[in-house]
């Protein structure tokens, strides 16, 4: 009965141990989405300026863009969900600080890793439309 001790300590252990990891992919937190992704922007990507900044004519047909392409993961009004497969929003700080060129740079190379594909498919102007669009995005609440 004594030797038992180890192996049923172990037991309870890798029990603990697996519902903390179930605890950790299950739960809807959005936390997971860290913006790691910034650190891989070069230099140059990061200072590059949109040809439509600004341009209100871009930013509605961003709009259009966005509703076809990203608003099934971002959600209709960009505020991304919080209930699994969570989704960041696009009203956070982190993407209000973003310059166009970071966004550019996502659009562009995706992070497949984490559920973001790449845009490189989608002709680069409609890309600058849709960061467009972002920008006109009022905060979150
Ligand atoms: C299949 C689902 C999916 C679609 C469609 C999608 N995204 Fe994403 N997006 C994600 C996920 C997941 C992340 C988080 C990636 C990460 O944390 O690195 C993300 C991250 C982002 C971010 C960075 C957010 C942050 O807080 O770091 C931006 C900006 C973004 N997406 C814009 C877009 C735009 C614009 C489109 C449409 C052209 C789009 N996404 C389409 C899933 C999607």
């Amino acid at each position: 009965m004594k030797n038992r001790l180890p192996i049923l300590l172990l037991i309870s252990g890798l029990a603990v141990l697996s519902y903390v990891g179930y605890a950790q992919t299950g739960s809807p937190d959005a936390s997971k989405f860290d913006g790691k992704w910034l650190r891989r922007v070069t230099d140059e990507d990061h200072a590059r300026h949109s040809p439509f900044a600004g341009q209100p004519q871009a930013a509605a047909a961003g709009k259009l863009i966005f509703a076809e392409n990203c608003a099934k993961c971002h959600g209709a009004e960009a505020n991304g969900r919080s209930t699994p497969p969570a989704r960041p929003s696009l009203r956070s700080e982190r993407v209000r600080h973003a310059t166009d060129g970071d966004i550019a740079w996502l659009l562009r190379n995706g992070n497949p890793y984490k559920g973001m594909p790449s845009w490189s498919s989608l002709p680069e102007q409609q890309r600058w439309q849709v960061i467009a669009f972002l920008r006109t995005l009022p905060p979150a609440k």
